[in-house]
């Protein structure tokens, strides 16, 4: 068998994900080498920026779109979250400047960023205003509570936020707790995704502490042909089917979103003829009924998360038996519950 990775490249990406997993990369700057950053950067990096093309999907179909010029990518690494947003929306940004404790990491950025935008100014961090969007990923759990702290206040003077983690409960927590944190306070920030609602987070209810709001992001088809990796995945025992993510987007001064959106959380419980989906609104988080004979295509559609999860839903009886998607609606999906 052809061998796609080396030892040392094994043992280096072990390394940095034991520490990213173990919560402890932290501690000190991990990045040694420009070997090592892009050996990540088409590994970790890669996969990350298949969660950032869900989250920014996701803000597409809600139709919403940065108005800031300038993006700040804090603990940039080696720039993913950036190069995302200058993707998703080209000619939007003038300039970009990057932050990160490692001058190595931001050096790595830089050259990224520009080989790929050679018109976008590259700056050195020069601070946050209101024609600002910040981007941030995969950096939470390496900041101890007082600079998470210190972070918050100086993220206020940004006009727009959009933070990705990984999909797991104590991220998605604390993203909970940027959101309530910065919904507060002066200037005070509207949620723009994943909440359909300006409330006080749901999850934050007593009934709802082993939940957490995450979402599946959808990994590019050919990587399930591609040798290397299958072979990385085998050695790291990374699901490639698997891709959690949790991410919040702020903005200060957001238009009003429609009423009446819910968002669904994770994947529903499958059941024989019916599915639990746990949906996330201004009213709280609860988990509904969704029955087979009531929407089947629905369910179909559920089941197979290739969607935002953003849905109006038409309740009956206290069940789902319709749901409108909130890009198109979707009148055979509303016909299909409405006629039961
Ligand atoms: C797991 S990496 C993620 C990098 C990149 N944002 C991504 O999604 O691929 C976390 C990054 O945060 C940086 N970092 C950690 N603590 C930091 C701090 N206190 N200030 C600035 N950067 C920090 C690290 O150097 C590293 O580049």
């Amino acid at each position: 068998m052809v061998k796609h990775w080396t030892p040392l490249e094994l043992k280096t990406l072990r390394q940095l994900r034991d520490g990213f997993l173990a919560g402890t990369a932290g501690k000190s700057n991990y990045w040694i080498s420009e070997t090592q950053l892009e050996l990540y950067d088409r590994t970790f990096a890669e996969r990350i920026g298949w969660k950032w093309a869900g989250a920014l999907s996701e803000l597409g179909e809600r139709g919403w779109r940065p108005q800031s010029h300038r993006i700040v990518d804090w603990a940039c690494g080696t720039g993913i979250a950036s190069r995302s947003v200058l993707d998703a929306w080209p000619g939007q940004f003038q300039s970009l400047s990057l932050h990160d404790r490692s001058p190595g990491a931001m050096r790595f950025a830089a050259e990224r960023a520009r080989a790929l935008h050679p018109d976008l100014q590259i700056q050195a961090d020069d601070g946050l205003d209101e024609n600002t969007l910040v981007v941030l990923s995969h950096v939470i759990n390496e900041l101890p509570e007082p600079q998470l702290i210190r972070l918050l206040e100086q993220l206020r003077k940004a006009r727009e936020i959009i933070w990705v983690e990984a999909g797991a409960h104590a991220e998605s927590r604390q993203l909970i707790t940027v959101r309530e944190t910065l919904r507060e306070g002066h200037p005070s920030f509207a949620a723009v995704a994943p909440c359909t609602h300006q409330a006080g987070c749901g999850l934050l209810s007593r009934a709802n502490e082993r939940h957490w709001c995450h979402h599946f992001a959808q990994p590019p088809s050919e990587i399930f042909q591609d040798a290397a990796w299958h072979q990385l995945s085998l050695e790291l025992g990374i699901d490639l089917r698997s891709l959690p993510y949790s991410f919040l987007v702020l903005q200060r001064g957001a238009p009003a979103q429609a009423e009446g959106f819910s968002h669904t959380l994770g994947h529903p419980r499958e059941f024989k003829g019916h599915d639990k989906v746990l949906s996330c609104h201004a009213g709280g988080v609860s988990e509904l009924m969704l029955q087979k004979r009531d929407a089947p295509r629905l369910l179909r559609q559920i089941r197979k998360g290739q969607h935002s999860g953003v849905y109006r839903w038409t309740m009956a009886g206290g069940k789902i038996v319709a749901g409108e998607q909130i890009a198109e609606g979707d009148p055979d999906q509303e016909a299909e519950g409405l006629a039961k």
